[in-house]
């Protein structure tokens, strides 16, 4: 079947390299991709959120199959817009997907089920929203309600900071309409985990886990990025926890969008903060992570492409999911700068060197061509990912690999995966 990847990050470039090697897949276009997507199709020069741009190509090309990768697509409802035209598609509708793309109707959906999640209050007000920071004597997290790329997220010990960020989002508006809404939230603390999920509207097939790494700086200092690296799996999440995960959390909220008569089919995304008192969500996102997405795949034995027909066909209980059982780090390698301001058109180098390490892959995020080079085009510029027969040989040979390349101003963190390693040798 001729099959239609939406987006162009690290994480479409995983699910290129995946739904390249099926056997179902005949050809793979990417709108709009990267260089590196374009080892494994057709990079289409389409925007991701150009819907119409999108269905009309699906048209011309008799495209079969489309898969949405990143948000903005999914919550603008392209999904819907395909389905409706009769083109099959992998990924929530406009309406499921507002669990990430609208956090107080995720918080919503979260307080109706009884999932733990953080206290909350949502402010449409900004002296309303500073005169209840005040009032905490706590740490408190501000976040913008509304989609901001993973950067809407305040983490603040001080009310002063917190207000500062209120400011930011609701007068300053640094997320334009995302930040028409502002949720304020107590601080948890605690090891983070990214537990992603095939959902089919009932069956639930949970992908092996991985941990983020938010905070730009080593040693989670500094502002929120993205993610600047993930390692699969995230051995802090036991069976004894999966299991509490799925039965408080994701059982709940697939039967909760199902009553809601906005049922939920693609990946669900629960992001979790492992505290003393049991896991709790920080967010729900549509679609995999970036860059989750890149270790984990990097695990997976099955056909991706038959998974994601089978959750579009409502079948998902057919399926069984098979792991490489050996451990995966990505190390982000990002644009000096990032995630405030950053400069583009830097020469890579050293990407095929690299990927001579065996178990090594390069995922291309931020990057294109010019005169013939591969150049930085964004702020997280490359996953470089590796597999290894320890968690530890993982991290060595991630790391040995990202010495291998360079570009000016290249930034990347020095300790992804440091955390489970310290928990094994305990
Ligand atoms: P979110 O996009 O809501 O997941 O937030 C991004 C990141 O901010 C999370 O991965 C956490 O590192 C941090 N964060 C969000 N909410 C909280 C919270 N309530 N307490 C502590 N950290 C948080
Ligand atoms: N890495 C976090 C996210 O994809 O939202």
């Amino acid at each position: 079947m001729k099959v239609l990847l939406v987006g162009g990050g690290g994480r479409e470039h995983a699910i290129a390299w995946k739904l390249s090697k099926s056997k179902l897949c005949k050809h793979l276009y990417i709108a709009p991709g990267n260089p590196g997507t374009g080892e494994y199709g057709t990079n289409v020069d389409i925007s991701d959120t150009d819907l119409d741009g999108i269905l009309k190509y699906c048209q011309n090309k008799r495209i079969d199959f489309v898969v949405v990768g990143p948000e903005d697509p999914l919550a603008m409802g392209l999904v819907d817009k395909l389905e409706d035209a009769g083109i099959k598609a992998f990924g929530p509708s406009e309406a499921a997907a507002q669990l990430e793309g609208d956090k107080v109707f995720a918080k919503e959906v979260m307080r109706a089920n009884n999932i733990p999640t953080a206290e909350t209050k949502a402010f449409t007000d900004y002296e309303e929203a500073k005169m209840y920071i005040a009032s905490r004597d706590t740490g408190v997290v501000v976040k913008a309600a509304g989609l901001a790329k993973g950067k809407g997220v305040f983490v603040c010990d001080e009310p002063s900071d917190a207000i500062l960020a209120a400011e930011k989002i609701m007068v300053n508006r640094i997320f334009g309409d995302a930040g028409d809404r502002v949720v304020v939230e107590e601080k948890l603390t605690g090891q983070e985990a990214s537990i992603l999920a095939f959902v089919d509207g009932r069956t639930i097939a949970v992908m092996e886990t991985s941990q983020d790494h938010k905070p730009i700086g080593d040693g989670d200092t500094g502002p929120n990025t993205g993610g600047m690296g993930a390692y699969s799996p995230a051995p802090v999440v036991t069976q004894r926890l999966m299991d509490q995960i799925v039965r408080d959390i994701l059982l709940p909220v697939v039967d909760g969008m199902n009553r809601n008569e906005t049922p939920y089919k693609g990946v669900l995304y629960a992001g979790l903060m492992l505290t003393a008192g049991g896991p709790k969500v920080l967010e729900f996102n549509c679609r995999f992570g970036d860059p989750e997405t890149q270790p984990v795949l990097m695990r997976l034995q099955s056909d991706l492409l038959e998974i994601m027909l089978a959750v579009r066909d409502g079948r998902l209980n057919e399926m069984d999911l098979k792991w490489d059982s050996r451990p995966t780090v990505c190390v982000v390698m990002a644009s000096g700068g990032y995630p405030g301001d950053y400069e583009k058109g830097k020469v890579i180098k050293g990407i095929s060197e690299a990927e001579e390490l065996e178990g090594v892959k390069v995922f291309h995020a931020g990057t294109t061509h010019k005169d013939g080079k591969v150049v930085t085009n964004g702020g997280r510029v490359l996953g470089v990912t590796a597999i290894g027969g320890s968690l530890a040989e993982s991290q060595a040979l991630a790391y040995e690999a990202v010495e291998r390349i360079s570009f000016e101003g290249a930034y990347w963190r020095t300790d992804i995966a440091a955390k489970a390693l310290a928990k094994k040798v305990k």
